[in-house]
């Protein structure tokens, strides 16, 4: 798939998550194979007041490209000079959110905000893609709610005004993450636009990846929950689409690839607030596994990185019989 001028080597993609595809995931990520990453959502008025904190989610340094920058607000101007700054940064794409449902975001007219304001929209992508040369792509729901179902015709529009890419999640706003994704808008969208079209809601396993793609005809799939504490479901989604079927990590595998993450996070944010971030994502890595509720617990209550290795290494030996090296 080229987006633009950028070519991705394969059709896996890594959702932006806020709190989640931060520069450690984005790094696992592509150790597991991914094609194309995501940051998390950034605020472009944030990143244009040269806030601090919302440059550091900015960091690209180190990284393997291609990455896509996604950029959050609702003011044009403000979107093309946050879009100037992420290239500086080292963007390859930019990417506009218009699906976040978080009433915060929402109230300020940003995110699935929108897709009820298509003219904006326009302007936005319009703004952007006169601002930067890297291609603009955008990020959207099917709609606001089932009654007012717009992502074929808004698709169109973000294509008219200069999106080279069409990430489409099957759900609307007033879903937030709840009920299945409607994987057939996404085929509706790809028969109407011309550039390619990312498919994302509801992969959890490989054989869904391979569905999607061919049940919708979509370019490229986009994993979100799914990789939470999972980062094997992106290589075993690549494997998969060559014809190979890889099986999910053993629990030990599990604990070492938490591990990693950890020390990357730590090494990346710092002790004490790479352990904090760390917690949600080792519930998930330990989730699915026997005995795991008073490690889990001992887990959040420190702040210690070696006190985690500890109680991980001690739920290796204990519950699963293993030792760590
Ligand atoms: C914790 C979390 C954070 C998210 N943050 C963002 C974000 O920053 N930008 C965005 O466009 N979507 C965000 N999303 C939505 C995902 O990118 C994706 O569209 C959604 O989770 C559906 O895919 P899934 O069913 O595979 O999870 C987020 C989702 C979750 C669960």
């Amino acid at each position: 798939m080229k987006i633009g001028n950028v070519f991705i080597p394969n059709k896996v993609v890594l959702a932006p998550m806020a709190g989640v595809s931060d520069k450690a995931f984005r790094i696992i990520a592509r150790e597991h194979g991914c094609g194309l990453v995501y940051t998390e959502m950034i605020s472009a008025k944030a990143l244009t007041y040269k806030n601090n904190r919302t440059k550091e989610i900015l960091n690209l340094r180190g990284e393997k490209q291609p990455i896509a920058v996604q950029l959050f607000g609702c003011e044009p101007a403000v979107m093309a000079a946050g879009a100037q700054i992420a290239v500086q940064e080292g963007a390859w794409l930019l990417d506009v959110n218009m699906g976040c449902p978080v009433p915060k975001v929402v109230r300020n007219g940003e995110g699935s905000a929108l897709l009820e304001n298509p003219e904006l929209a326009v302007e936005i992508v319009r703004a952007m893609v006169q601002a930067v040369s890297v291609p603009i792509t955008v990020k959207i729901r099917t709609g606001w709610d089932r009654e007012n179902i717009v992502a074929v015709e808004f698709a169109r529009e973000m294509e008219k005004a200069g999106a080279r890419a069409i990430a489409v999640h099957g759900r609307t706003r007033e879903q937030f993450y709840g009920g299945a994704a409607d994987w057939a808008i996404i085929r509706q969208v790809k028969a109407a636009v011309s550039v390619p079209v990312i498919g994302n809601g509801d992969l959890w396993t490989p054989q869904d990846a391979g569905k999607m793609l061919e049940e919708t005809g979509c370019d490229a799939v986009m994993l979100g929950r799914g990789v939470q504490g999972n980062p094997w479901l992106i290589s075993r989604v690549c494997r998969y689409l060559e014809g190979e079927e890889l099986p999910p990590p053993e629990p030990l595998e599990k604990i070492k690839g938490a591990l990693k993450h950890l020390e990357l996070t730590i090494k990346i944010k710092g002790e004490e607030a790479g352990v904090r971030e760390m917690r949600k994502h080792l519930a998930w890595y330990l989730k699915g596994m026997k005995h795991t509720a008073p490690y889990k617990e001992a887990i959040f209550k420190t702040k210690k990185k070696d006190e985690v290795v500890r109680i991980l290494e001690d739920y290796a030996g204990s519950v699963l019989g293993s030792r760590m090296i």
